[in-house]
């Protein structure tokens, strides 16, 4: 198969275009009281935004003694922190995303970086087909970078490269760890259980290219290490795209679990926290979130990255829409044939619609008309769409917040001075996504966290992290 590279683009981030929902024409009572009934369902209270924080320092604690709970506190081996001076060059392969990206990585101290990467679309088949094929892949997107970048191996000399691996993975070593599950559309057969390490090295070895695999990394632990190289400051890694997760330095001396010997004081813990809430006693589920459950390839897993994570708001947004045009409460009962099927409204239309600031709400128009095929809409039907996309998506921002606290709480980070690089499309595109975050932050934490706590961007930091990661790996070995 032929890797089809695909082009980088940046758009700029707008801010939400607030709606009142009491500033809407409502075509009727029951429209009025459907909504106002979204509104209750959908709004994640400062209390209730306290209560799910402190229920997840409790999970972390139980995910930091044992290894099988919801939260799998998976031990990265990634032990000291790093100062910026680090130097190498390293190849990363980052899988996990939509995309998958091969870079090369020059680490050139003092903080300063260089790479080169390639964008990779992997397509729905090779998600959900046999495992080999999808390693064949890899390799694949690999070869054609070498070949692409002109990077030449001499003699028997080969590339280290750090692995991305964005998965729940039970790690055994740096280079080394067993698949929990898959998560994120992905499906692959004959993988849960075994080392995606092992099965990258066979088929890079199958190839025969000049290329070790020396470290396995998840992102949200790449991301912390590269956000860490430019500030030495930070606490936490957290991934805020397709799917979510968090990764944060823990003293080993809480890593009850841990069986191992090092004479580090620390390690960094990918918490796998999209998990969170197996058990449905803290999050506000709807029966919206529950429809999109039941029909993804993961049901009842996940429930917290299904109600914060990019691949899964927009068909949460749809569902409500359904359930209103089935009442005739919006397009007068009417559905277009492209919003009647699955995963069909995009998390990235939402960023549009939220960021719609015009008083007829011709961006939402254009979605509605020319993207979903709606043959006509009026204003009432634009602003309830709005006010939907707005509920779903500030409930995600917010959910993330009770996260971050949780874990600001659990090791009092938010008390000193402490950076959290974040990265993922929802964070970087999706309006106001961040002043949310803040916002819910500060209901916990009172004022004085704006001051001490600062979330940065670290945009594609997991494929420098993975270097930084494979460069850890051979300072350890
Ligand atoms: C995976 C995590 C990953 C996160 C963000 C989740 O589905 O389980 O390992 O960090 O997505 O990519």
């Amino acid at each position: 198969m032929t890797p089809t590279p695909i082009a980088s683009k940046s758009i700029p981030k707008a801010s939400r275009a607030i709606l009142d929902p009491a500033n809407i024409e409502y075509t009727s009572d029951k429209q009025k009281r459907a909504v106002a009934e979204l509104v209750e369902d959908f709004t994640v209270t400062p209390e209730m935004l306290k209560a799910i924080k402190t229920n997840f320092i409790e999970s972390m604690g139980k995910g930091l003694e044992r290894d099988g709970e919801t939260l799998a506190m998976v031990t990265s081996y990634v032990m000291g922190r790093l100062d910026g001076s680090e130097v190498g060059s390293y190849l990363a392969l980052d899988v996990g995303g939509t995309n998958l990206r091969v870079v090369s990585v020059h680490l050139n101290g003092g903080g300063q970086i260089a790479t080169r990467q390639t964008k990779y679309r992997i397509n729905e088949n090779l998600k959900v087909g046999d495992a080999k094929s999808l390693f064949d892949f890899m390799a694949v997107c690999v070869d054609s970078f070498l070949d692409e970048h002109q990077i030449v191996v001499r003699g028997d000399s080969q590339i280290e490269l750090g692995f991305t691996f964005s998965f729940p993975v039970l790690q055994t070593s740096i280079n080394r760890g067993t698949l929990i599950t898959w998560t994120k559309g992905f499906n692959a057969s004959g993988m849960v259980g075994k080392d995606p390490v092992a099965f990258l090295q066979d088929a890079f070895n199958r190839r025969h290219l000049p290329v070790r695999v020396a470290a396995l990394v998840n992102d949200t632990v790449g991301t912390l290490l590269a956000h860490a190289y430019n500030h030495p400051e930070t606490c936490m890694g957290i991934i805020l795209g397709t799917g979510c997760n968090g990764a944060y330095i823990e003293k080993m001396s809480n890593i009850t679990k841990w069986k191992g010997e090092t004479p580090a004081e620390e390690m960094i813990i990918n918490m796998e926290f999209g998990a969170f809430d197996k058990e449905r006693v803290v999050l506000p589920l709807t029966m919206f979130d529950n429809k999109m459950d039941r029909k993804s390839v993961n049901p009842n897993k996940q429930i917290l990255e299904k109600m914060i994570a990019g691949m899964y708001l927009g068909e949460i947004t749809r569902n409500v829409l359904l359930n209103l045009i089935d009442r005739r409460l919006l397009f007068e009962g009417n559905v277009s044939a492209d919003l009647n099927q699955m995963w069909t409204f995009e998390t990235a239309y939402m960023s549009t619609i939220e960021a719609d600031n015009s008083p007829t709400l011709h961006a939402t128009r254009k979605i509605l008309e020319s993207t979903l095929s709606f043959s006509s809409t009026t204003l009432n039907d634009r602003q309830v769409v709005k006010l939907i996309v707005e509920l779903v998506g500030k409930r995600a921002a917010r959910l993330s917040a009770a996260a971050l606290a949780g874990i600001l709480e659990h090791t009092g980070a938010w008390q000193q001075k402490a950076a959290i690089g974040i990265d993922g499309s929802l964070f970087e595109y999706y309006p106001s996504f961040d002043t949310d975050i803040m916002d819910g932050l500060e209901e916990v934490f009172g004022p004085e966290v704006r001051k001490n706590v600062s979330l940065g961007l670290a945009q594609d930091g997991s494929g420098v992290g993975a270097a930084l990661c494979a460069l850890l790996a051979s300072k350890y070995s």
